[in-house]
């Protein structure tokens, strides 16, 4: 289908829509060999300027099979219109309006295949039900269109559907009529949604499903039916997600003063879907992974995720379909802003520094590496082949960041402002990221003019600081100095406007008191401030300071950037203790392993070379220690405390990353710090044991999180009590946080493994639990990111399971996309056999899924950082599927770009 003639969209070739669609009436006719759509549309001129040429209509369309073509009620002929594969071209449209720029109805009748629709964009079947994905462009695969968000339409919407296969059918806003075919074995549903929306957030459902329903009450009393469809089996897995809904409504009026404004909010949920779920107006689609939760089925942070996610989709209400999107470059107004909104709502409900620890972890490993590699863009692009590569890490995790930053430089009162005034002003409106920008602007005054180089630059900014204290005249002088690497296409950067936040210790771990007189620093206590970076290299002069202080930087990660400064292990270790912004001890903790693993690493051979350092030892005894005395922590801090930097995170500040070495100094850390800790371990092992009736209450979340830590460390010391110790938890688990978790520890325990244990556990688990989806997938990816040598011959056996199904995205992000970036020593094994694995799974999905085959490659387009043996090898798969003849234009952009 795709060849090096894909062509690249450019921002700068924008234009406004020739023509606008006022209403959209749809009619599906749905049955098992194929789906009937009518659509009938009003179609107006537009009348702003700079709108290209409108004698002709040039609509969107692919995979559709057009029967029937009707302008103003009369049948086009095959002579009156052009089709490609991509558009329905009416050349003459003028003639056939008589020169009249009246509006005008035109009628299409198409038919499509859902069911051979593997895909799953457009209208497709998934299981017994028929569910629609429309976002980015998939609503070209239903029918002919204005396929892009600034053509906004009032929808109506009629299904018409075998009554006993699919007797519950939904569209978009509120039921408006239904009724029987006489046939006596068909019936039909009418929807109508009164709010103009552009058509990617178009959505209809049909199928045989069960519902849980509830009720909210807005901040202006108004009624609204909250339901959420499931399969009959999974009713009793909805409790979490409902919850999760009213409490994000509720917050959404109490943090963004945002109602909710239809009567009634659906939530579907489906087996088959490319992402985490969709934003449809009224009518949210979800991967069953992010709705459904139930203590026996589901872990902790699955729990975690189901509230994000169903608050994030629950916010895109505001932030995306009443204020929309002008173009597809703009995607990060919407999702940058809404994962803002949701991270903060996470917060709110749980342990604000455990969820910024977790955002910055993913932020740090996989989107800076995203920002170092081929694909870099910023967070708003200027240039694509196909949009669906771009729903990235950047456009939604740091273009969350870059709103977080506009938070903070604003404050709290003039960000609200700011988005009131947003909001007042673009409602009903499709939008760009300026807009957002000079909104935020005009409600507080604070100019935003650098600032804006976060939208157009792409790469990480790198800070280089340095500290000077003169003990003579008692000033610290802090220089900061910024640069942002080369990505492609931009080779010159222009400088960042950065909110550094910090504070200074004292020698006694006492905050200091700041003064410092630079114009662009800001006080908000005495002890923190934030320094507002603007220029390629600054200087910060603090007065009255009585000693050499240890300077606490960037707290909470005001600013997505890579920070240095010559911290010896012993400031590393002082700020891990002393600190007051949690963050940062927290990073302290990370930073002081990451320095101490480089360290072996770079002297690593083989393991007798290796030997614990002392004060890592100590970190993590006193750590320990304080957990025991002091049980009223945050266990989840501590936990993340607890943990070791990831393989992941050290492959991405590594300039060639050594995987055999990070993985090999990992392991011995981490099992010298279980031995040489032992009684510890176990002593944290038994006081965060279970205690009663299970919950979900965040201390019961914590306290499960320490204990399996714990576990986890216990686990390494693979003696004949340590299986023992994970086995009984597995058997005895009343939960699967913790049974996932010992099963998890046996798969990864050589011991557990010959003793025939780990074998015994996972069959038992499966007989269990094979008729539950979502947790096959925990078994499937448990196995599957196993450190533990022949992972890949287990990875090839799991597909031939009967549970895996390549055309399920759930079972092969469990499978191949869990090998792939969990199991990192077994994925880059030195022959190159991960990497051809990876690359004939990728072929064989290119042809039924591009959007997950072109996911699924983001591991190799990291070549340039493996060095010589490795980079050669995957950068060979990637040049094999360059040379395969009908690739996707998902896959071919990727592909391309990452061997240019
Ligand atoms: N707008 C969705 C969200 O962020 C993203 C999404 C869901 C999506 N499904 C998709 C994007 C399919 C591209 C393709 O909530
Ligand atoms: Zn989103």
């Amino acid at each position: 289908m795709r060849n090096a003639r894909t062509p690249t969209v450019y921002l700068k070739d924008y234009q406004p829509p020739a023509f606008l669609i006022d209403k959209t009436d749809l009619r599906f006719e749905l049955f098992e060999d194929c789906a009937l759509v009518r659509a009938d549309l009003l179609i107006r001129f537009n009348d702003t300027e700079n709108v290209p040429d409108q004698s002709c209509l040039v609509l969107n369309g692919q995979y559709l099979q057009l029967e029937r073509l009707l302008v103003n009620e009369q049948e086009l002929s095959a002579a009156d219109y052009i089709l490609d594969g991509d558009c329905l071209t009416i050349p003459d449209l003028a003639g056939l309006l008589g020169n009249r720029r009246d509006d005008f109805s035109l009628t299409c009748h198409t038919r499509i295949e859902p069911q051979n629709n593997t895909a799953l964009e457009g209208l497709y079947k998934s299981r017994k039900m028929f569910c629609t994905q429309c976002e980015a462009e998939g609503f070209r695969r239903i029918t002919y269109y204005l396929d892009r968000p600034d053509v906004m339409s009032v929808f109506t919407t009629t299904i018409v559907a075998d009554f006993n296969k699919y007797p519950v059918l939904l569209s978009n806003g509120n039921q408006i009529d239904s009724g029987a075919e006489s046939d006596g074995r068909r019936h039909w549903v009418t929807w109508h949604d009164p709010f103009p929306k552009p058509c990617y957030l178009f959505a209809l459902v049909a199928g045989d499903l069960a519902c849980v329903e509830d009720r909210f009450v807005t901040m202006n009393a108004r009624d609204v039916v909250l339901r959420i469809f499931v399969e009959e089996k999974d009713l009793d897995k909805c409790d979490h997600a409902m919850r999760s809904l009213k409490q994000a409504m509720r917050w959404d009026e109490e943090v963004y003063g945002r109602e909710y404004d239809l009567d009634i909010f659906m939530i579907v949920a489906v087996d088959d879907f490319n992402m985490g779920a969709m934003e449809n107006k009224g009518l949210n689609i979800f991967n069953t992974s992010c709705v459904l939760a139930n203590p026996k089925t589901t872990v902790d942070a699955a729990f975690q995720r189901v509230e994000g996610v169903v608050a994030h989709e629950y916010f895109h209400n505001w932030s995306g379909n009443r204020v929309t999107c002008r173009d597809w470059f703009q995607l990060s107004l919407k999702e940058g802003f809404t994962v803002f909104r949701d991270s903060e709502f996470s917060a709110d409900m749980g342990s604000r520094t455990v969820k910024r620890v977790e955002d910055v972890a993913l932020l740090r490993t996989a989107q800076f590496a995203e920002d170092a590699g081929p694909m870099a863009h910023p967070i708003r692009p200027d240039s694509y082949m196909e949009i669906s590569n771009f729903y990235t890490l950047t456009v939604y995790e740091k273009g969350a960041e870059v709103v977080r930053m506009i938070s903070h430089i604003l404050g709290p009162d003039n960000f609200r402002k700011g988005t009131d005034l947003y909001f007042a002003h673009h409602d009903g409106q499709a939008v760009t990221t300026e807009d957002f920008v000079v909104a935020m602007e005009e409600a507080s005054g604070v100019d935003l003019t650098r600032f804006r180089n976060w939208y157009t630059q792409a790469g990480t900014p790198v800070l280089d600081v340095r500290g000077n204290y003169d003990a003579a005249v008692q000033t610290y002088r802090l220089t900061i100095r910024q640069h942002c690497p080369v990505t492609p296409g931009q080779k010159h950067k222009l400088p960042f406007h950065i909110p550094l936040r910090l504070g200074l210790l004292g020698r006694d771990g006492n905050e200091m008191a700041l003064h410092c007189n630079s114009a662009n620093a800001k006080s908000d206590t005495v002890t923190d401030m934030v320094l507002q970076v603007t220029e390629p290299e600054q200087e910060y002069v603090f007065e009255d300071v009585k000693g050499e202080p240890i300077p606490s930087l960037l707290r909470g990660f005001s600013a997505p950037v890579r920070l240095n400064f010559d911290y010896t292990p012993e400031d590393l270790y002082f700020l891990m203790v002393h600190d007051t912004d949690g963050f940062n001890r927290w990073n302290a903790s990370q930073q002081l392993a990451v320095g101490l693993m480089l360290e072996l690493q770079t002297a690593y051979q083989n393991e007798s070379d290796l030997k614990l350092p002392e004060i890592l030892k100590q970190a993590y005894e006193g750590i320990l220690q304080s957990a025991l005395e002091d049980p009223g922590q945050d266990g989840a801090m501590l936990s993340q405390v607890l943990t070791l930097p990831a393989e992941s995170y050290l492959i991405e500040i590594a300039d060639v990353a050594e995987v055999e070495a990070i993985h090999a100094v990992r392991e011995f850390l981490a099992r010298s710090l279980a031995m040489s800790l032992e009684g510890m371990w176990q002593d944290l092992y038994r006081s965060t044991a279970n205690s009663g009736e299970f919950s979900v209450a965040a201390e019961a979340v914590a306290r499960r999180s320490l204990k399996n830590t714990a576990l986890a460390y216990l686990s390494r010391l693979e003696t004949e009590q340590s299986v023992e110790l994970s086995a009984q938890q597995f058997h005895q688990a009343d939960n699967m946080t913790d049974e996932s978790a010992a099963l998890n520890c046996l798969v990864n325990s050589v011991a557990a493994v010959e003793k025939g244990v780990t074998a015994a556990a996972l069959e038992k688990f499966y007989k269990k639990w094979q008729h539950e989806p979502l947790v096959v997938d925990l078994w499937l990816s448990s196995q599957a990111r196993s450190q533990l040598p022949g992972t890949l011959e287990q990875v090839k056996k799991l597909m031939q399971h009967p549970a895996f199904n390549i055309r399920n995205p759930n079972k092969v992000r469990s499978v191949i996309g869990a090998f792939s970036a969990g199991s990192l020593v077994n994925f880059h094994e030195a022959s190159g056999s991960g990497y051809r694995f990876l690359a004939d799974q990728i072929l064989v999905l290119d042809k039924l899924n591009p959007q997950i085959a072109a996911r699924l490659l983001a591991p190799l387009t990291r070549w340039k950082k493996f060095g010589i043996p490795r980079g050669a090898l995957m950068r060979g798969e990637l040049e094999r599927m360059r040379a395969e003849p009908a690739l996707s234009k998902d896959v071919f952009e990727v592909v391309e770009k990452s061997l240019a």
